[in-house]
């Protein structure tokens, strides 16, 4: 069973996950709106990704015997200055949720739950490689360039990193 403070903490991240859905897609559709199909199909994939830890993290709380809650979210932004300004808020907010994660990790060890430390160790993993990858895009769009023809060749490096998308 959870403790009400390790319940508040879950639901909050389930919050936290669902409004990364909402905001990655939201950059997709900023970025389609600018021609950048590339990048829309990468933030799409890993919208499609939050989705799952959304859903990871809503399961657990649920199989632990506690109320898994859906809390009210905000929207996301809907406007950026250019595409160095979405990725640069990525990595931004992924650092955001490790912080969150880490967080939560700190708690449960607190109360002895080693059951929930177990399984934040996924999602420990994931932030890592999470960083590492908009770490990545953000070097490609320093490295390639945002302006002019870059612009073109960046959005199709981009876009091959989105997973199952016919990108290029
Ligand atoms: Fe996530
Ligand atoms: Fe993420």
């Amino acid at each position: 069973m959870l403790s009400a403070n390790l319940t508040q903490l879950l639901n909050q991240q389930i919050g936290l996950e669902l409004y990364s859905v909402n905001l990655y897609r939201q950059m997709a559709a900023w970025c389609d709106h600018e021609a950048l199909v590339g990048c829309a199909a990468f933030l799409e994939a890993h919208a499609e990704e939050e989705n799952g830890h959304y859903a990871r993290i809503f399961r657990y709380v649920r199989e632990t015997g506690a109320k898994a809650v859906i809390p009210a979210l905000p929207a996301p932004p809907t406007q950026w200055q250019d595409v160095a300004a979405v990725f640069a808020a990525t990595l931004e907010h992924e650092q955001t949720i490790t912080r969150s994660i880490n967080a939560i990790v700190k708690a449960a060890y607190a109360e002895n739950d080693f059951a929930t430390v177990g399984f934040l160790q996924w999602f420990t993993n994931e932030q890592h490689e999470e960083e590492h990858l908009f770490r990545t895009v953000l070097d490609k769009a320093r490295i390639i360039g945002t302006e002019g023809k870059s612009l073109y060749w960046l959005d199709k490096e981009i876009g091959k990193l989105a997973k199952g998308a016919a990108a290029n």
